[in-house]
Protein backbone atom coordinates (compact mmCIF):
# COMPACT_ATOMS: atom_id res chain seq x y z
CA UNK A 1 0.00 0.00 0.00
CA UNK A 2 1.47 3.47 -0.86
CA UNK A 3 0.64 6.24 1.22
CA UNK A 4 -0.01 9.90 -0.01
CA UNK A 5 -0.40 13.01 1.98
CA UNK A 6 -2.96 15.45 0.59
CA UNK A 7 -1.80 18.83 1.37
CA UNK A 8 -5.80 20.26 1.79
CA UNK A 9 -7.88 20.93 4.23
CA UNK A 10 -11.20 19.97 1.58
CA UNK A 11 -12.92 17.09 2.56
CA UNK A 12 -15.44 17.14 -0.70
CA UNK A 13 -11.66 17.10 -2.14
CA UNK A 14 -9.84 14.30 -0.29
CA UNK A 15 -13.25 12.04 -0.36
CA UNK A 16 -12.94 12.43 -3.91
CA UNK A 17 -9.63 11.97 -4.33
CA UNK A 18 -9.36 8.95 -1.92
CA UNK A 19 -12.45 7.24 -3.67
CA UNK A 20 -10.41 7.09 -6.93
CA UNK A 21 -6.97 5.20 -5.48
CA UNK A 22 -8.72 3.19 -3.25
CA UNK A 23 -9.22 0.58 -5.98
CA UNK A 24 -5.49 0.79 -6.95
CA UNK A 25 -3.47 0.75 -3.50
CA UNK A 26 -3.19 4.17 -2.46
CA UNK A 27 -3.97 5.16 0.88
CA UNK A 28 -4.80 9.06 0.86
CA UNK A 29 -4.02 10.71 3.95
CA UNK A 30 -5.58 14.15 5.39
CA UNK A 31 -2.95 16.72 5.78
CA UNK A 32 -5.24 18.10 8.83
CA UNK A 33 -4.56 14.30 10.45
CA UNK A 34 -0.85 15.54 10.13
CA UNK A 35 -1.24 18.74 12.19
CA UNK A 36 -0.19 21.05 9.20
CA UNK A 37 -1.82 24.78 8.93
CA UNK A 38 -4.00 25.76 6.12
CA UNK A 39 -1.09 27.47 4.27
CA UNK A 40 -1.59 31.27 2.63
CA UNK A 41 -2.70 30.91 -1.18
CA UNK A 42 -0.33 33.94 -2.48
CA UNK A 43 0.07 32.68 -6.11
CA UNK A 44 -1.95 34.24 -8.74
CA UNK A 45 -2.57 31.07 -11.19
CA UNK A 46 -3.08 27.53 -9.95
CA UNK A 47 0.31 25.79 -10.46
CA UNK A 48 1.83 28.51 -7.72
CA UNK A 49 -0.57 27.96 -5.10
CA UNK A 50 -0.44 24.14 -5.75
CA UNK A 51 3.67 24.17 -4.93
CA UNK A 52 3.36 26.68 -2.31
CA UNK A 53 0.47 24.05 -0.52
CA UNK A 54 2.29 20.79 -1.57
CA UNK A 55 5.67 22.52 -0.08
CA UNK A 56 4.06 23.76 2.84
CA UNK A 57 3.18 20.03 3.60
CA UNK A 58 5.63 18.02 2.75
CA UNK A 59 8.05 20.34 5.43
CA UNK A 60 6.26 18.27 7.84
CA UNK A 61 5.80 14.85 6.74
CA UNK A 62 7.88 12.20 5.67
CA UNK A 63 6.92 10.63 1.68
CA UNK A 64 5.01 12.07 -1.08
CA UNK A 65 2.38 15.14 -0.81
CA UNK A 66 -0.18 15.71 -3.41
CA UNK A 67 -1.74 19.21 -3.59
CA UNK A 68 -4.94 19.90 -5.74
CA UNK A 69 -5.72 23.52 -6.42
CA UNK A 70 -8.68 23.86 -8.70
CA UNK A 71 -11.57 26.35 -9.49
CA UNK A 72 -14.02 27.49 -11.97
CA UNK A 73 -12.97 29.73 -14.86
CA UNK A 74 -16.07 31.78 -16.15
CA UNK A 75 -15.72 32.88 -20.04
CA UNK A 76 -18.27 35.92 -19.65
CA UNK A 77 -16.26 37.05 -16.18
CA UNK A 78 -12.92 37.10 -17.78
CA UNK A 79 -11.54 33.73 -16.10
CA UNK A 80 -12.72 34.76 -12.64
CA UNK A 81 -13.23 33.54 -9.96
CA UNK A 82 -10.29 31.73 -10.58
CA UNK A 83 -7.90 31.23 -8.17
CA UNK A 84 -10.62 32.81 -5.93
CA UNK A 85 -12.45 30.21 -6.20
CA UNK A 86 -12.75 29.56 -2.43
CA UNK A 87 -12.94 32.96 -1.37
CA UNK A 88 -14.74 34.45 -3.88
CA UNK A 89 -17.32 36.30 -1.46
CA UNK A 90 -14.85 36.94 1.07
CA UNK A 91 -15.32 33.80 3.46
CA UNK A 92 -12.91 30.91 2.54
CA UNK A 93 -14.93 27.98 1.66
CA UNK A 94 -18.79 29.41 2.18
CA UNK A 95 -20.08 27.55 -1.07
CA UNK A 96 -23.68 29.08 -0.34
CA UNK A 97 -22.46 32.26 -0.75
CA UNK A 98 -19.93 31.97 -3.61
CA UNK A 99 -22.91 30.47 -5.79
CA UNK A 100 -24.98 33.30 -4.49
CA UNK A 101 -22.24 36.11 -5.72
CA UNK A 102 -21.27 33.86 -8.97
CA UNK A 103 -25.28 33.64 -9.79
CA UNK A 104 -25.71 37.35 -9.25
CA UNK A 105 -22.74 38.31 -11.16
CA UNK A 106 -24.33 36.19 -14.47
CA UNK A 107 -27.60 37.86 -13.65
CA UNK A 108 -28.94 38.56 -17.46
CA UNK A 109 -26.28 36.65 -19.01
CA UNK A 110 -27.80 33.92 -21.85
CA UNK A 111 -27.20 30.40 -21.89
CA UNK A 112 -24.61 30.33 -24.92
CA UNK A 113 -22.55 33.28 -22.81
CA UNK A 114 -22.45 31.41 -19.90
CA UNK A 115 -19.96 28.96 -20.92
CA UNK A 116 -17.15 27.75 -18.24
CA UNK A 117 -14.46 24.95 -17.22
CA UNK A 118 -13.07 23.61 -13.95
CA UNK A 119 -9.30 23.32 -13.57
CA UNK A 120 -7.43 21.07 -11.48
CA UNK A 121 -3.89 21.58 -11.05
CA UNK A 122 -1.97 18.77 -9.17
CA UNK A 123 1.04 18.47 -7.81
CA UNK A 124 3.53 15.85 -6.52
CA UNK A 125 6.09 16.47 -4.41
CA UNK A 126 8.24 13.53 -3.39
CA UNK A 127 9.79 15.93 -0.51
CA UNK A 128 9.96 19.80 0.34
CA UNK A 129 13.54 20.16 -1.46
CA UNK A 130 12.41 17.98 -4.65
CA UNK A 131 13.41 20.46 -7.43
CA UNK A 132 11.45 18.41 -10.16
CA UNK A 133 7.84 17.87 -8.36
CA UNK A 134 5.25 16.41 -11.38
CA UNK A 135 2.79 17.85 -12.29
CA UNK A 136 -1.24 16.86 -13.77
CA UNK A 137 -3.43 19.63 -14.93
CA UNK A 138 -7.24 18.63 -15.54
CA UNK A 139 -9.92 20.20 -17.43
CA UNK A 140 -13.82 20.25 -17.25
CA UNK A 141 -15.93 22.20 -20.05
CA UNK A 142 -19.58 22.88 -18.74
CA UNK A 143 -21.19 25.98 -18.33
CA UNK A 144 -22.97 28.02 -15.62
CA UNK A 145 -26.77 27.05 -14.93
CA UNK A 146 -29.17 30.10 -13.63
CA UNK A 147 -30.10 28.45 -10.65
CA UNK A 148 -29.08 25.56 -8.24
CA UNK A 149 -29.56 21.81 -8.93
CA UNK A 150 -28.90 19.06 -7.08
CA UNK A 151 -27.29 18.24 -3.77
CA UNK A 152 -23.96 15.95 -4.32
CA UNK A 153 -20.24 17.15 -4.59
CA UNK A 154 -19.21 20.28 -3.12
CA UNK A 155 -18.27 23.84 -4.29
CA UNK A 156 -20.17 24.96 -7.62
CA UNK A 157 -21.30 21.39 -8.19
CA UNK A 158 -24.60 22.88 -8.46
CA UNK A 159 -24.51 25.58 -11.06
CA UNK A 160 -21.84 23.63 -13.28
CA UNK A 161 -23.44 21.83 -15.87
CA UNK A 162 -22.47 18.99 -17.12
CA UNK A 163 -23.48 18.61 -20.81
CA UNK A 164 -22.04 15.05 -21.02
CA UNK A 165 -24.76 13.93 -18.81
CA UNK A 166 -27.27 17.00 -19.06
CA UNK A 167 -27.27 16.96 -15.27
CA UNK A 168 -25.57 19.48 -12.72
CA UNK A 169 -22.29 18.20 -11.48
CA UNK A 170 -24.47 17.37 -8.14
CA UNK A 171 -26.63 15.49 -9.69
CA UNK A 172 -23.61 13.12 -10.52
CA UNK A 173 -22.45 10.39 -7.99
CA UNK A 174 -19.27 10.33 -6.64
CA UNK A 175 -17.77 7.50 -9.38
CA UNK A 176 -19.82 9.67 -12.35
CA UNK A 177 -18.12 12.88 -11.53
CA UNK A 178 -14.35 10.85 -11.03
CA UNK A 179 -14.94 9.93 -14.60
CA UNK A 180 -15.47 13.15 -16.06
CA UNK A 181 -14.01 15.81 -13.94
CA UNK A 182 -11.04 18.11 -14.12
CA UNK A 183 -9.72 16.35 -11.03
CA UNK A 184 -10.94 12.94 -12.26
CA UNK A 185 -8.63 13.80 -15.26
CA UNK A 186 -5.55 14.76 -13.60
CA UNK A 187 -6.05 11.80 -11.37
CA UNK A 188 -5.58 9.65 -14.13
CA UNK A 189 -2.60 11.19 -15.59
CA UNK A 190 -1.21 10.54 -12.18
CA UNK A 191 -2.12 7.29 -11.94
CA UNK A 192 -0.60 6.28 -14.92
CA UNK A 193 2.52 7.96 -14.12
CA UNK A 194 3.15 6.38 -10.60
CA UNK A 195 2.03 2.60 -11.92
CA UNK A 196 3.95 3.69 -15.35
CA UNK A 197 7.43 1.62 -13.43
CA UNK A 198 5.65 -1.16 -10.82
P1 LIG B 1 -8.69 25.39 -3.40
O1 LIG B 1 -8.88 24.56 -2.17
O2 LIG B 1 -8.00 26.68 -3.15
O3 LIG B 1 -8.09 24.60 -4.51
O4 LIG B 1 -10.15 25.83 -3.82
C1 LIG B 1 -10.83 25.21 -4.79
C2 LIG B 1 -12.23 25.81 -4.88
O5 LIG B 1 -12.66 25.70 -6.23
C3 LIG B 1 -13.23 25.02 -4.04
O6 LIG B 1 -13.38 25.55 -2.75
C4 LIG B 1 -14.49 25.15 -4.86
O7 LIG B 1 -15.11 26.37 -4.59
C5 LIG B 1 -13.96 25.17 -6.29
N1 LIG B 1 -13.89 23.81 -6.85
C6 LIG B 1 -12.78 23.09 -7.15
N2 LIG B 1 -13.11 21.87 -7.60
C7 LIG B 1 -14.46 21.81 -7.57
C8 LIG B 1 -15.36 20.79 -7.90
O8 LIG B 1 -15.03 19.66 -8.27
N3 LIG B 1 -16.67 21.11 -7.75
C9 LIG B 1 -17.09 22.32 -7.32
N4 LIG B 1 -16.28 23.30 -6.97
C10 LIG B 1 -14.95 23.05 -7.10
Amino acid sequence: MRRIVLASHNAGKLKEIKAYFAPHGFEILFAADCGCEDVEETGTTFIENAILKARAVAEHVDGSVLADDSGLEVDALGGAPGVYSARYAGEHGNNDSNIDKLLAALKGVPTEKRTARFHAMMVLMKHAQDPAPEIFHGVWEGRILEARQGTGGFGYDPVFFAPEKNVSAAELDLDEKNILSHRGKALQKMLTSLTRND
